[in-house]
Parts: structure tokens; sequence; C-alpha cells
């Protein structure tokens, strides 16, 4: 029996890119996907592939950060195929600007579409799955979270996705109905959007890569995290670049922790001393050897 046999998923943003190679993995390890796009001849061609294939998939356009076309898209996969076991959270935008040059309607759009539509979708999946008891949300998050120049408002949106992520994990405990984000790295047309920043990033990055992988290199752990193999993995972000598989850490408080009465004298006193040399790394860090 295939991994993904007997369920049934829906995909997001999956008309190109990394929603593509997540729709054709998922179904060539025996899922039923609904495939969904903003862009309808898009979500169209990615489920005639899967179905030429020998797959099964059924094309579902829209925009999802529309909060009711998420519930009528969830509602698809139920009228369609039976049931919802899964959705990858895929569908997003990027507007790469510096601080100084972005405006407000693309800061606009990537809320709407990264943050509310992630969180629409979620919200419509996490409901239908609670009451048979399982189900498994794939959130997509981004290393830029972290921060990193030119994508500030991209990334406060996936760091957004992140803790909303978080959150929904701890509510849904016990639940039956998983939730992680998946932090992927691929050359899609949004990475190409990238490059000029990319260049300009390389020399203040603690993490760098030269050429970003194939889609298709992500597919595998999204797919992992949907099915059954992973009813453990619960409430976590996990990062897939290249060859190199990860946790990322969750935000946490940093030792030390000082304890006192704080007036301004005192806490200029700590920042002096205690705290000295122990502000934060800025960027996506890592502490061993990457390649
Ligand atoms: N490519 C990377 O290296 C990378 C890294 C980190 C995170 N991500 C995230 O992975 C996801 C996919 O990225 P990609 O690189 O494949 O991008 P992409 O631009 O190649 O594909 C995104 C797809 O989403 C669709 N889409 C956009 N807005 C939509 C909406 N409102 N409703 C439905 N569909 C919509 C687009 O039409 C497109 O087909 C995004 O959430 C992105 O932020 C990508």
């Amino acid at each position: 029996m295939k991994p993904l046999s007997g369920k049934r998923i829906v995909i997001t943003g999956a008309g190109g890119g990394l929603g593509a190679a997540y729709a054709s993995h998922a179904a060539s390890l025996g899922a039923a996907v609904i495939v969904n796009d903003i862009d309808p001849q898009a979500a169209n061609g990615t489920a005639e592939t899967i179905v030429a294939a020998g797959g099964q998939a059924i094309a579902h356009a829209g925009d999802i950060s529309n909060w009711d076309f998420a519930e009528t898209l969830m509602d698809s996969c139920i009228d369609h195929f039976g049931g919802l076991d899964g959705l990858i959270n895929n569908a997003g935008i990027l507007r790469p600007a510096l601080i100084a040059d972005i405006t407000e309607r693309d800061v606009r759009r990537m809320v709407e579409i990264n943050l509310v539509g992630t969180i629409a979708c979620a919200r419509a999946a996490a409901i239908r799955m609670r009451q048979p008891g399982r189900g498994s949300i794939v959130n997509v998050a981004s290393g830029s979270q972290a921060g990193d120049i030119g994508l500030g408002a991209y990334g406060a949106t996936k760091a957004g996705v992140a803790a909303f992520t978080f959150s929904m994990a701890m509510e849904l405990r016990d639940s039956g109905v998983r939730v992680n984000a998946l932090s992927p790295l691929a050359e899609t047309a949004m990475a190409k959007q990238n490059a000029h920043l990319m260049a300009m990033q390389s020399a203040s990055r603690d993490v760098r890569y030269t050429k970003l992988p194939d889609p298709g290199i992500n597919a595998p752990v999204a797919c992992y995290l949907l099915s059954d193999e992973a009813d453990q993995v619960h409430g976590q972000v996990v990062r897939i670049a290249g060859r190199q598989l990860s946790f990322v850490t969750h935000p946490t408080i940093a030792a030390p922790v000082i304890e006192g009465d704080w007036t301004f004298e005192t806490v200029a006193h700590c920042f002096a001393t205690v705290l000295k040399g122990r502000q934060q790394k800025l960027g996506l860090t890592f502490s061993g050897q990457l390649s």
C-alpha cells in the first residue's frame, strides 16, 4: 500500500512551483488531490498532468484569501472524494522590496494571501477534520521569518504563519488533527523575483545557498507530514533546504533571565553587565557546519 492511499488532500497554489510538485508527489503516493490555484488554467494543468499519470485529481480554482472560498474549497474535497484528510496550505505571494520602497498595496496583499488566506484555509480544514478526529494540516512558512534584507513584510507574514501554527497545534493537541509548518526552498517563479535581493543579502547572511533546489526535492517532506507515519509530529516548523532537513527552533526565552525590581538605572546596569554581549543574532542562523 502506498503511504497516502485513501487520503483526500487539498493543496492550495498548486498550479505551479512548489504546490504543483507537492500535488504530483501526493498523487503518486496514492492521495486524491484537490488542486487549487487562483489561476484556473494553471490549476487545470496540474490536475490534468496528475490524471494523465494515472493519479486522482480535480482542479478547483479560486482565491484562498477569500474567507468564504476557503470554506467552499474544503467542502469540494468532501463532496468529490468523501472526506478531507490533509491540507497543504501552500498558496503565497512575494513582493520583495527594501523597507523604504515597499508599498502599502503590496504589504496588504501579502498579508491577505500569506496570512489571512492561510488562516482561513487552516481554520476551514480543522473544523471539518475535528469531527472524524483525524487530519494533517501543513502550513507554509519560510526561512525569511528569521529576518532577511528586502523581505521584511513577506517575512512578517511567514513569521505570522509560524506563530499561528504553534497556537493552532496547542489548541488541537489530542484532537487527532495535527498541524505543522514547512519551510521549503526551491527555484520557482517566486524565487526568481528575489534573485537581485539575494545577491545583496549574501554578505549579511549566516546561511547561504548558491543554487536553489528543484521544487520536487521538497515534496517528500510535505507528503511525509501528511502521512500517518508522521502521527507523532505536531506543532513543528520543518525546514527542507536541498539535502538539508531540520527543525526550526521556536521563539524562546533566552537565558539568562534576570529577576529584579526594574527602574531605568537597574535596567541600564543589567544591559551594561549581565546582558552585555548576549544580543541575539539576526537572520537565519545555524550553529553547526553547513555545506
Ligand atoms: N520558493 C521558495 O524557495 C520558497 C521558500 C520559502 C517559502 N516558500 C513558500 O512556498 C509557497 C509556494 O511558493 P513558490 O515558490 O512555489 O511560489 P510560486 O509563485 O511559484 O507559486 C505560487 C502559486 O500560488 C498561486 N497563488 C497566488 N496567490 C493565490 C491565491 N490568492 N489563491 C490561490 N492561489 C494563489 C500562484 O498562482 C502560484 O501558482 C509560498 O507560500 C511561498 O511563500 C517558497
